[in-house]
């Protein structure tokens, strides 16, 4: 028996975390994040958001993958082989189009980067919050981090590289439209989990 690993991907200020750390708290899952999550992780994440950090972008496809190795073999298979499920707000897809689609390397060797680190582990279910780049930039309320402060052709790629892998795996990954209200995203959300893993969700706790 192992759990199921549900990862959320968007766009930055898509919602997704919000709604990652929701339906996570309703089927009991163990939550985590990329990149981040285990104490390499985080020391990782702050090196690779910090703006004033210089970073070749095969070094940050590599430190991506580091932390996402890391996060499997600690955090994730751990959980799912003691029936536990995990979500996790963003995992590989986040590499494969960041690094891939939106920097311009190697699509395919990103990949197989990624697989390399997550030792051939792929989501179960690949949720897509997606919001148009107008959109996105508007919610913006903090400070921009490294790949925030790019420019909007930048999210452009990420959008539509996510949208064509979403495409390609249509049994693997739902994509939901994030410009509804939080209500209405969410049960998108449900009904995705539901159709997709077959899990039943108790009501949500008002
Ligand atoms: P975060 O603050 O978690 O952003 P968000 O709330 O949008 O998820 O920052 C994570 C940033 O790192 C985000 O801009 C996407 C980027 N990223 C990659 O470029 N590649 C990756 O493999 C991962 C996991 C994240």
């Amino acid at each position: 028996m192992t759990g199921f690993l549900i990862a959320f991907e968007g766009g930055d200020a898509s919602g997704k975390t919000t709604q990652a750390r929701r339906i996570s708290e309703l089927i009991g899952a163990v939550f985590t994040r990329e990149p981040g999550g285990t104490e390499v992780g985080e020391s990782l994440r702050e090196l690779l958001l910090s703006p004033e950090i210089p970073l070749a972008f095969r070094t940050e496809a590599l430190l991506m993958a580091a932390s996402r190795a890391q996060l499997v073999e600690e955090v994730i298979r751990p959980n799912l082989e003691t029936g536990r499920h995990v979500v996790s707000d963003r995992f590989l897809a986040s590499s494969i189009v960041y690094q891939g689609y939106a920097t311009g390397l190697p699509v395919d060797e990103v990949r197989g980067l990624s697989i390399f680190a997550t030792n051939g582990l792929l989501p179960d279910l690949t949720i897509l919050i997606d919001l148009p780049v107008e959109l996105s930039i508007r919610r913006r309320t903090d400070m921009p981090d490294r790949f925030e402060s790019e420019a909007i052709e930048f999210h452009e790629k990420v959008r539509e590289g996510y949208l064509s892998l979403a495409e390609n795996s249509p049994e693997r990954w739902a994509v939901i439209d994030g410009s509804g209200s939080l209500d209405e995203v969410s049960s998108l959300v449900d009904e995705a989990v539901v159709n997709h893993l077959g899990l039943s969700l108790n009501e949500p706790r008002s």
